[in-house]
């Protein structure tokens, strides 16, 4: 099958500049999450209609194909838009707005729709408001009425239509032909071509899924954040129930795509995003923030932020340790409080206990960074690196003025500002000698 995900109307009631489907929930676009539980259920051809900001969304979107519906007409025109793609294989048509939709639900859906001309999926919600409703005679399916066009009776309904539906190809074209936009909206409405089916051949049937949930479609922000809050429940479950320690769910965030290793312990008010992968026994301390990293096994993170960088086993960051992009931190180093590092590597054994930054170094194995140690990477103009071998000394408060390298075994005397190449085994000391006035103060 196909799967057509309607994406083109202006989604007013978000008051947003960004289209309604690219607003993220944990992380992710809304319009992904479809995506993802159509590749999930084993659809290959995704087109997505597009049309208010089609640019930004097809900026922002890879891996389906596109196609444009220029003016808003009704859901049934944007599958109109679409019908080229329509040809022997049936097709699933879902709503862009529904990110909680899973591919579990999509499966049964094909497995129940069978030799019929179309299966639309309803669910039974408590205020019903808003939604088409699913008008039944003695049981069997009559139609679908939406909110604005129903009466009195009618609004009473609780089943509603979710979105979702499969159609065979033949029979979807030839309903789309005889669509009208007869109606208080004066749309061409999708639902409508579930009557025409089953006037031509009595064959549509509806599959009535018990989990509302799936179906919530973000309207407005606060609908965007009720189903933040689902699917955030739904991420964190997942990762307790494969082994996570979460100790108060509520407060933490996780990307859709973590990968979180067994035994690993998460305290409150983390979050941990985008493509992140934790290992297994870590400890990721209150209030972290970890963003597209891979941080090894027995990690222990406390209150950081941590950016686009790996971390190895074993190694403590923290409290307060800043951790900017492009940083490979070795096995069992110490990043310890107010340490920021950027663009460098950190071999193991290596302790950065305080008050350090280290921008654009390569620093060796087993190397004590004194407290207040600066490496003073950028010239006004230009960013240059400092090196660092393995073993050595770098007394407090030590500035390296790069480029500059430091060989191993070294020693540079606290207070020291390195401007030329320290060798091998040597010590350095760059800074003014002390001088003592004797008696100065009875003099003065
Ligand atoms: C639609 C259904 C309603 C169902 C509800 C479920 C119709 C007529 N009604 O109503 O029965 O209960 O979804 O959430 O289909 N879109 C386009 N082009 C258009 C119009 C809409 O691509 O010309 C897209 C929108 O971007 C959206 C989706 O279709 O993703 C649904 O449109 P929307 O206007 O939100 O329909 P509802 O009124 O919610
Ligand atoms: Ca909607």
């Amino acid at each position: 099958m196909i799967a057509i995900i309607l994406a083109a109307g202006q989604g007013k009631r978000m008051k947003s500049d960004l289209p309604k489907v690219l607003h993220k929930v944990c992380g992710k676009p809304i319009l992904n999450y479809i995506i993802d539980a159509c590749k999930n259920a084993g659809i290959e051809k995704i087109i997505v209609v597009v049309g208010h900001k089609a640019d930004v969304i097809k900026e922002n979107i890879s891996g389906v194909e596109f196609i444009v519906q220029n003016e808003q007409l009704g859901t049934g025109h944007a599958v109109m838009c679409a019908k080229d793609f329509i040809d022997d294989e049936n097709v699933l048509i879902l709503n862009g707005d529904i990110p909680l939709i899973t591919s579990d639900t999509l499966k049964k859906l094909s497995h129940m729709h069978k030799q019929n001309s179309v299966t639309l999926v309803s669910t039974v919600v408590e205020n019903p408001s808003g939604y088409g409703r699913i008008v039944r005679r003695d049981e069997k399916f009559l139609r679908i009425v939406e909110d604005k066009d129903a009466d009195k009776n009618e609004l009473l309904i609780n089943e509603i239509n979710t979105g979702v539906y499969l159609f065979n190809p033949k029979m979807l074209k030839t309903a789309l032909q005889l669509l009208s936009n007869n109606n208080v909206q004066n749309e061409y409405y999708l639902t409508d071509t579930i009557e025409i089916i089953k006037s031509m051949d009595d064959n549509a049937g509806i599959f009535c899924a018990d989990n509302y949930h799936e179906f919530l479609g973000v309207n407005d922000r606060v609908q965007l954040a009720q189903v933040s809050s689902l699917m955030q429940k739904r991420i964190n479950e997942k990762h307790m129930r494969n082994g996570v320690t979460i100790i108060n769910p509520k407060s933490v965030y996780i990307g859709d795509s973590v990968e979180i290793g067994q035994d690993t312990i998460i305290y409150p008010n983390v979050f941990l995003e985008s493509n992140t992968k934790i290992g297994r026994r870590c400890i990721i301390g209150a209030g972290s923030n970890i963003v597209s990293s891979e941080i090894f096994d027995e990690v222990n993170v406390q209150s950081s932020v941590i950016l686009n960088s790996i971390v190895k086993s074993k190694t403590k960051i923290g409290p307060f340790a800043y951790i900017r992009p492009n940083c490979i931190i070795d096995e069992n180093v110490k990043v310890g409080d107010f340490v920021e590092v950027k663009n460098s590597n950190i071999g193991s054994g290596t302790k950065i206990s305080h008050l350090t930054y280290v921008g654009d170094s390569d620093v060796g194995q087993n190397i004590n960074f004194g407290c207040g140690t600066v490496t003073v990477n950028y010239d006004g103009n230009k960013k240059f690196r400092t090196k660092i071998d393995d073993n050595s000394f770098i007394g407090c408060n030590t500035n390296l003025i790069a480029p500059v390298s430091v060989g191993k075994n070294s020693y540079i005397a606290a207070g020291s500002t390195i401007t030329e190449d320290v060798p091998e085994k040597s010590l350095a000391i760059a800074r003014q000698r002390q001088i003592n006035k004797l008696d100065w103060k009875k003099k003065n």
